[in-house]
């Protein structure tokens, strides 16, 4: 494992994201810090769920395309950044291993216990490969990445869509100037479709997305010992058509304080008062060519599922 976040960088990012967060207007909380080893397992129990199709639709477009995009690519060392579980991922590990090119596979991601026992799994389960784990922010730490030649970035799931536009310039941009050219992105990303398929995959009647949602609150108190009442705060999906991004919030019921004792910090909330916890941004094929071109990426090929929910593309660094 190679852990490019110790316990004390945590911890400071932490405290400077909340007290920026909160004392803002309207407050904010960055995604990131969903993904304690309870928000992971939350995320992969809303993968499951009937209304969050984002995962069975990617996969279901890996298990066609994984064979040409490992004969494409002639992957010698996969990279995925954002990793989580990397269960779809194996259906590219065994393409790039049955055509004999790869060597290592470099997962990547912020949350710590959970990549531990995902590269646990993926080491007993692939004895030919060489797996590092990397703990790292893939908005931070991309110049760390172990070198390599004909390396592909996988991105998936449509994490990108959780970095605002500013952040995901800024990423794709220190993505190329970290391969070498010729090297791959292979990324995942949710594509524009109706609201109507939209809100309940970010709503959804069992109520995953809301715990995972308060988890954030749950993290907030027992990391800077706050004292949110999370039950207090209810979940908010909502699509956003200008911007074309799902919003996620928390909503004040009543009007409230919360002390943060480790920032010396009390924070009001209004009633009904809202705090932005993530945009998941939908896309299009054109805006995404165009946004991996600026970045100095060129894109290869483009697949997706037959009522074109989802896409995943290879652009190769200019
Ligand atoms: N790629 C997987 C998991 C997606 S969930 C899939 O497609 O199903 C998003 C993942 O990104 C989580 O595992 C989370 O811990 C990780 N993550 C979120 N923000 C991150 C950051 N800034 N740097 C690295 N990993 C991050
Ligand atoms: C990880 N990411 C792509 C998920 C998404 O769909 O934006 C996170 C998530 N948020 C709510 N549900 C799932």
């Amino acid at each position: 494992m190679i852990e490019l976040l110790d316990d004390d960088d945590v911890a400071r990012t932490l405290r400077a994201d909340v007290r920026a967060g909160l004392t803002d207007s309207p407050k904010w909380l960055p995604p990131k810090w969903f993904y304690d080893a309870r928000g992971s397992e939350l995320f992969e129990e809303i993968t499951r769920l009937p209304e969050y199709y984002p995962t069975r639709t990617e996969r279901a477009i890996l298990v066609e395309a994984a064979p040409a995009i490992a004969r494409i690519t002639e992957a010698k060392s996969l990279v995925e950044l954002g990793s989580g579980s990397s269960e779809k991922t194996r259906l590219l590990l065994d393409a790039m291993l049955g055509r004999g090119t790869l060597g290592s596979f470099v997962p990547l991601d912020v949350s710590a216990s959970f990549l531990a026992s995902s590269v646990d799994t993926l080491t007993a389960d692939y004895p030919g490969l060489t797996v590092t784990g990397v703990v790292g922010d893939f908005a931070r730490h991309l110049g760390h990445l172990p070198d390599g030649d004909n390396r592909v970035v996988a991105f998936l799931g449509g994490t990108i869509g959780n970095l605002i536009p500013a952040e995901r310039a800024a990423f794709l941009t220190s993505l190329r100037q970290a391969l070498h050219p010729g090297e791959w992105l292979l990324l995942g990303a949710d594509l524009v479709k109706d609201p109507s398929v939209l809100v309940p995959a970010y709503d959804d009647a069992a109520g995953v997305t809301t715990a995972f949602n308060r988890n954030v609150l749950h993290v907030v108190n027992r990391e800077l010992g706050a004292d949110f009442d999370v039950d207090a705060f209810e979940h908010v999906a909502l699509w956003n058509p200008e911007q074309e991004w799902i919003e996620m919030r928390l909503r004040a019921g009543t009007a409230q304080q919360v002390r943060i004792a480790e920032l010396d910090l009390t924070v009001s909330f209004a009633a009904g008062e809202d705090l932005r916890t993530e945009t998941s941004a939908k896309f299009r094929r054109k805006g995404l060519a165009a946004e991996l071109g600026t970045a100095g990426f060129a894109l290869s090929h483009w697949w997706t599922d037959p009522k074109e929910w989802f896409g995943v593309l290879l652009a190769q660094a200019l």
